[in-house]
């Protein structure tokens, strides 16, 4: 007698739970300046070394960019764009990083505008159907005696007020990075530069290094991401115990 799973009336799960939103894999967009793009940022080390396999991503990162510029250059229509190409496969997050560049008298931009533009891309990205994560800007490694300076403090709060405001997801890169930066102290932190004498752009270790703390600091604060995480408990035990990686 051939018995089949419906004759013995046991439930048959028709729906697999594989497809629902919660379990799609994560599609990453990295909105940001030089301090994200390739060849000077952690985005790419971010994509190749955080990222579990069946998640993917693109980073959009551009050198020189500012929050106007990312807008007028057009790559913040790339961004969205890939949005609607990715959303039916997976989750997309969308991380937002600038500072570095708008902070410069000669960008134009304003802190108010910075504000205004950064609010307008998180805008973009919730209508576009993808999640926006604001970061704080990465600390350059520029210190001043065993301490490194904190320029980037009005860009930082600037972003942590606009997330706040408007109910967006937002992750503490500046501060996270500059205590890490401050607790294996100048000379381990030069490892990282891009070149000598650069301490805003990271080489590619120190992309690696970097991009772990973006993605420690994103799993700590949003659970959620912590299946389509690739660990390296190594990298981040010596980040958290702030000893030179
Ligand atoms: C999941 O798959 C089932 C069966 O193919 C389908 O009916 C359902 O609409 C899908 N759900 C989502 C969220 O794609
Ligand atoms: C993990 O971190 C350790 C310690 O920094 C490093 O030596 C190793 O190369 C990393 N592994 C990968 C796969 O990145």
């Amino acid at each position: 007698m051939r018995l089949s799973l419906l004759s013995l009336g046991l439930p048959v799960i028709l729906a697999s739970p594989l497809n629902s939103s919660a379990a799609k894999p994560i599609y990453w967009l990295l909105a940001g300046d030089s301090t994200t793009a390739p060849n000077g940022g952690w985005g790419d080390a971010y994509l190749s070394t955080t990222v579990a396999v069946v998640s993917s991503g693109h980073n959009y990162g551009h050198s020189g960019a500012t929050t106007a510029s990312f807008r007028a250059g057009g790559d913040w229509g790339k961004v969205i764009k890939d949005v609607g190409t990715n959303k039916e496969k997976y989750n997309v997050y969308v991380t937002i990083q600038f500072g570095h560049n708008d902070q410069k008298e000669a960008s134009g931009v304003t802190v108010e505008q910075f504000k205004a533009n950064l609010k307008k891309f998180t805008d973009e990205v919730k209508s576009a159907g993808a999640t926006p994560i604001l970061l704080t800007p990465l600390t350059r490694r520029v210190f001043s005696g065993s301490k490194v300076v904190q320029n980037l403090a009005e860009q930082r709060t600037a972003t942590i007020a606009v997330a706040e405001a408007n109910a967006v997801k937002f992750a503490d890169l500046n501060i996270a990075s500059e205590n890490y930066v401050n607790a294996i102290g100048k000379t381990a932190a030069s490892k990282y530069n891009l070149a000598d004498g650069d301490w805003t752009h990271v080489n590619e270790w120190g992309g690696v290094v970097f991009s772990r703390i973006v993605s420690d600091i994103l799993v700590e604060k949003f659970p959620e991401l912590v299946p389509f995480v690739k660990k390296n408990e190594t990298l981040s035990a010596l980040i958290r115990e702030g000893k030179a990686a």
